[in-house]
């Protein structure tokens, strides 16, 4: 993998301000290569991270370089293409699925981008009728438009459930870092915030790896759209005190029956907002929908380094030897959420 140190007014073909998380580029010796913002290094740097191989891109979806649901699978398809180039079509194809279908268990885009990819190069393969290279490269700009398209969608949908100058609670980051641009629990809040709506947030820190702190912030303070951080203990606090008009999340898959799996701390923030009467509702593309998971007891939560638990930038925040549990998600009942937005519009339970 190799470095681009950007400058900070870098724009996007969007015109937002905000850099593509994720594009294909083609590099001076004309090499087609995965070019994405290293995620572990914001909000103090804006690097760009160059992946020209399976391994990188498989390190960085892994080690959280690029993160959130969505644009992990985008840069997966990626991936396949350069396993398709660089390792015999076909054959490479299927080898690099099975390197990036190994890195991250819970974010059902992955292996959703992943099986649409094969898909077409197996069938291509069976035909003759194209290299393998070239249509994986193909599956994986469509899958890339169509999640810019799908958050956009989902914006349009979910803007009928934000009220005039809403605050609104959301952890992690399911904005345009965790897609390949625009968001999709933040897509909702931007659109109403492009709608003139006057949202204000209220932003998680979400421990451990304070994707809110680090990710949302900075997205939302580009955007200029108004946003406050709070640490992820005060959400009831806030909601008590009146605070909170609703809670929108992203989702890393839904099971067949509407039960969510998100980043950890979402099933708190679902209870609490029951207890206080508040909507809770979840925005995701259809992508995330698993009808082949039956219920969420039925989803693989991702236990990762305790060492994000026990450290904190780097300083060890806890005794030598403290054993850590790191689950990196939690499952929301589905009779905890109040709506789900996707690209084809809102549902209501029951789901
Ligand atoms: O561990 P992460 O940062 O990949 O977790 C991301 C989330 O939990 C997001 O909320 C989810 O992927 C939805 S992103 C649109």
């Amino acid at each position: 993998m190799s470095r681009v140190i950007a400058g900070a007014g870098v724009d996007t073909k969007n015109g937002d301000g905000l850099p593509p998380t994720l594009e294909w580029i083609v590099d001076e010796a004309g090499d087609g290569v995965l070019r994405l913002i290293d995620q572990r290094l914001l909000p103090g740097e804006l690097t760009f991270l160059e992946c020209r191989t399976v391994a990188a891109v498989a390190d960085a979806i892994r080690e959280l370089a690029v993160r959130g649901a969505p644009a992990i699978g985008a840069a997966a398809a990626y991936g396949v293409a350069i396993g398709a180039r660089d390792d015999g079509g076909l054959a490479g194809a299927v080898a690099a699925a099975v390197t990036l279908r190994a890195t991250r268990p819970t974010a059902v885009n992955l292996a959703w981008a992943l099986d649409r990819t094969l898909d077409a190069v197996r069938a291509a393969a069976a035909s003759a009728s194209a290299d393998a290279a070239t249509v994986a490269l193909g599956v994986a700009h469509r899958i890339a438009e169509d999640d810019v398209a799908a958050n956009r969608a989902m914006g349009a949908h979910g803007v009928a459930l934000i009220p005039h100058r809403a605050r609104i609670l959301t952890h992690c980051n399911a904005g345009h870092l965790a897609t390949v641009g625009y968001g999709t629990a933040i897509g909702v809040i931007r659109a109403a915030w492009e709608a003139g709506r006057e949202p204000s947030v209220w932003v998680d820190e979400t421990r451990p790896v304070l994707q809110g702190a680090r990710l949302t912030a900075w997205e939302l303070q580009r955007l200029g759209i108004a946003a406050t951080l709070v640490a992820d203990v005060m959400a009831g606090s806030l909601m008590a005190s009146g605070h909170v008009d609703l809670v929108i999340v992203g989702a890393d898959r839904i099971a067949a029956n509407g039960d969510v799996a998100n980043k950890i701390g979402t099933y708190a923030l679902a209870v609490l907002a029951r207890h206080h009467d508040i909507p809770f509702y979840v925005a995701a593309p259809t992508s995330t929908i698993d009808p082949a998971t039956a219920t969420g007891a039925d989803i693989v939560v991702e236990e990762r380094d305790p060492d994000e638990v026990t450290r904190f930038g780097g300083t060890a925040i806890a005794p030598p030897g403290m054993p850590a549990l790191n689950r990196a998600f939690d499952v929301t009942p589905a009779a905890l959420v109040s709506a789900i937005v996707t690209e084809h519009g809102i549902v209501r339970p029951p789901f």
